[in-house]
């Protein structure tokens, strides 16, 4: 039995969670910053590294009495190492180390982009058959991978610019709607005519598996430009939301007829969007598909916890000298 405290601070949330043997969430309290950077429309990095100094000691120590469990019995500190934004890397970092430190258990950095990804594991009933192909939809990546185990991933596809959150994000802005705009895209399409425009989402040449999302904006872009007032949002998100998703659509379907699997697995913030989960299924009914629950989605430490057990088992602990990095593949 392993106790496993877990910690997030890559971004604009501050996690702490408890986690027993991979899969058992026994707390997971998470911090969002929303209403720090919503008047900036984005993440300002000193603001988000000031208020993970300010919240992440009483996030701990929710997420331990939560789980009722003392420090004490914590037999590994995890922690999410990369990728993320460098300032807010090293505050969950040095916490992690000083609890390593003063308890004297085990570190291990976890690889933030791997977490999303587990959480669509941890979450499933039975371990879904492998190979499987995992998608990571989130505001700062869109990976496709050939997972071959927990741990062993090869790269097949991912953005050469925007991340599919951060068009979704950076459309909204376009269309004057609050950030983070992936939710607020996905209740304004809800009522509008995903057909209204015809958009697409970018190919890369020679890469069938990358994903390209910077024209898609500029697409919108041009066809606010183009709209006489009053500008049609609803109609507008449907079509944008539509040409991402039937892209990121069809992407998995080709992976997963390649490598001839049907499992796929889907983690990361925009994977909370419901017309995905109901594209899929309609579009794809053949795959297995394992979706990371919505509370897993967004950022989270209980997908660092989690991961961290099987890792720790694969390869040990960490040393001190571990250090943040802004940018890692899939750990393989
Ligand atoms: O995984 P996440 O919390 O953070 C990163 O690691 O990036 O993802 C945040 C992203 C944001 O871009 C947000 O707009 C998007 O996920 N998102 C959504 C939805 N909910 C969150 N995108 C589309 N539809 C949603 N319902
Ligand atoms: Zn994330």
């Amino acid at each position: 039995m392993m106790l496993v405290l877990g910690i997030e601070s890559t971004c604009d949330e501050t996690g702490c969670s408890v986690v027993r043997d991979g899969r058992e969430i026994l707390s997971n309290v998470i911090a969002s910053q929303i209403d720090l950077h919503t008047v900036y429309g984005g993440v300002v990095p000193e603001l988000a590294c000031r208020r993970h100094i300010d919240v992440l000691i009483p996030v701990l120590d929710q997420a331990l009495r939560e789980a009722q469990v003392s420090l004490e019995e914590i037999d590994l500190v995890a922690v999410a190492y990369g990728p993320g934004l460098i300032g807010a890397l090293w505050i969950g970092l040095e916490a992690a180390k000083a609890l390593s430190f003063v308890r004297n258990i085990p570190l291990i950095g976890i690889n933030h982009i791997e977490a999303h990804l587990y959480a669509a594991w941890m979450a499933a009933e039975e371990p879904p058959p492998l190979p499987a192909i995992g998608a990571v939809l989130s505001g700062g990546h869109t990976s496709l991978v050939l997972m071959e185990d927990v741990g062993s991933y090869r790269l097949i596809g991912q953005t050469v610019d925007d991340a599919v959150g951060e068009a979704f994000d950076k459309a909204a802005k376009l269309l004057h709607l609050p950030y983070p705009g992936g939710p607020f895209i996905e209740k304004h399409a809800r009522s509008g005519n995903p057909k209204a425009f015809p958009f697409k989402a970018g190919q890369v040449k020679g890469k069938p598996f990358h994903f390209s999302f910077s024209g898609l904006k500029t697409a919108l872009l041009y066809a606010i430009q183009k709209c006489s007032a009053p500008v049609p949002v609803d109609d507008l998100a449907a079509s944008f939301q539509e040409a991402a998703f039937r892209d990121i659509l069809s992407k998995i379907k080709l992976a997963a007829h390649e490598h001839r699997t049907k499992t796929v697995l889907i983690g990361g913030g925009v994977a909370q969007n419901q017309q995905l989960r109901k594209l899929l299924a309609q579009e794809a009914p053949d795959l297995q598909i394992f979706w990371a629950p919505p509370v897993l989605c967004g950022d989270n430490a209980a997908m660092i916890a989690g991961l961290a057990f099987p890792q720790y088992l694969k390869r040990g602990a960490d040393s001190f000298a571990l250090a943040p990095s802004t940018r890692i593949p899939f750990r393989v």
